[in-house]
């Protein structure tokens, strides 16, 4: 069976573009079709200016979403990074078959790192290795498929040179991974700023709608999504960017074609109205089994260290085969008895 890996990261409140962009199609197709781990990727988030109370409260929350939005522990294993050490462990050897160039060059580090400059900041080392624990992230488990959002094609394309190198190398070890974008609505961008994504680790923002919004939040927020100038309402992405993106959101919401919804509508005041409806019907489910799910920690919990046991069991042969391959020396404990082998 293909197996799929994915990960979301604790660093703000998931939005409704974490949502459309990768969590629903998990929900939806991932989950069923093949042997799925979800990941909430904590280790992750301490590549930035961290607070580590805010860090573990986001990564509770990233675990209640993930199943308030449908994941199903019967179907698939969700999990807690740094619960399973197998990361960190593969994270290294990885750094020692990836160069600092290939480092430097993602796109993401890039503009990070000079936006953390601009204001003064210093740049934590794990910002440029990121993708390198990206990848053993992906690389532990055998993954043949990564759905993400396509602003993370990049790192998977470099878990797959990772994968290939090493295998040349080393001896056949890994499976190399692809991405899977998401059909429809691969990426919803700021209702304030459609020119950008709708991105959780900008704190609060009148343009990000999150998934715990309460629906008068929601409505208010698209009703005051800019639009573009021009009043006729058609789907184009490069002219009318603003109007592309509610059109976007709402067929994703709806199931149906952007540009055959912008024909049913005269007025950007009626596609406003409808969008924010059809987005708080579809939060609404997620944020009700949310909170029903605060009311059991314990549930919640559980599910995370079942995911973890799992991970582990599947990630460790894969991970102790990579430090035989490279050259690390068998720890005796290890040694399997000679009639076995
Ligand atoms: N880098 C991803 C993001 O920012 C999160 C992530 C970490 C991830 N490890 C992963 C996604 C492994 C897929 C697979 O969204």
């Amino acid at each position: 069976m293909t197996r799929v890996f994915s990960g979301v990261k604790p660093t703000g409140h998931l939005t409704l573009g974490n949502y459309l962009g990768a969590l629903r199609q998990w929900v939806a197709e991932d989950q069923h079709r093949s042997d799925a781990l979800f990941c909430v990727v904590d280790l992750h988030a301490l590549t930035v200016d961290h607070d580590p109370a805010r860090v573990r409260r986001l990564s509770r929350q990233a675990a209640s979403l993930l199943l308030a939005a449908g994941l199903d522990p019967e179907l698939c294993t969700v999990f807690v990074q740094s619960h399973v050490d197998e990361h960190a462990r593969l994270s290294y050897l990885l750094e020692c078959v990836a160069t600092d160039g290939e480092m430097r060059r993602m796109i993401q580090y890039k503009e990070k790192a000079a936006r953390e400059r601009v204001r003064g900041g210093s740049v934590r080392l794990s910002l440029l290795t990121y993708p390198v624990l990206m990848a053993a992230d992906i690389l532990a488990y055998g993954a043949d498929e990564v759905p993400v959002g396509d602003d993370q094609a990049q790192h998977v394309e470099l878990a797959r040179d990772l994968a290939v190198r090493f295998n040349q190398r080393y001896g056949h070890t890994f499976v190399v991974p692809r991405v899977t974008l998401p059909k429809v609505a691969a990426r919803v961008m700021n209702l304030q700023d459609p020119a950008s994504k709708m991105g959780k680790s900008e704190d609060v923002g009148p343009g990000i709608v999150y998934l715990l919004d309460e629906p008068d939040v929601v409505r208010r927020k698209v009703m005051r999504a800019v639009t573009d100038s021009g009043s006729e309402v058609v789907h184009d992405r490069a002219a009318r960017p603003g109007l592309a993106n509610l059109l976007e959101i709402l067929a994703a919401c709806t199931g149906g074609d952007p540009a055959a919804l912008a024909a049913g509508y005269s007025s950007y005041g009626a596609l406003k109205k409808d969008t924010a409806e059809a987005v708080v019907e579809v939060l609404r489910p997620v944020r009700e089994r949310h909170r029903e799910l605060c009311g059991d920690p314990g549930y919640v919990e559980g599910v995370l260290r079942a995911g973890a046991e799992k991970a582990r069991a599947v990630a460790r042969p894969t991970v102790d085969a990579a430090y035989r391959a490279i050259g690390l020396l068998a720890p005796e404990e290890d040694v399997v008895p000679e009639a076995v082998r």
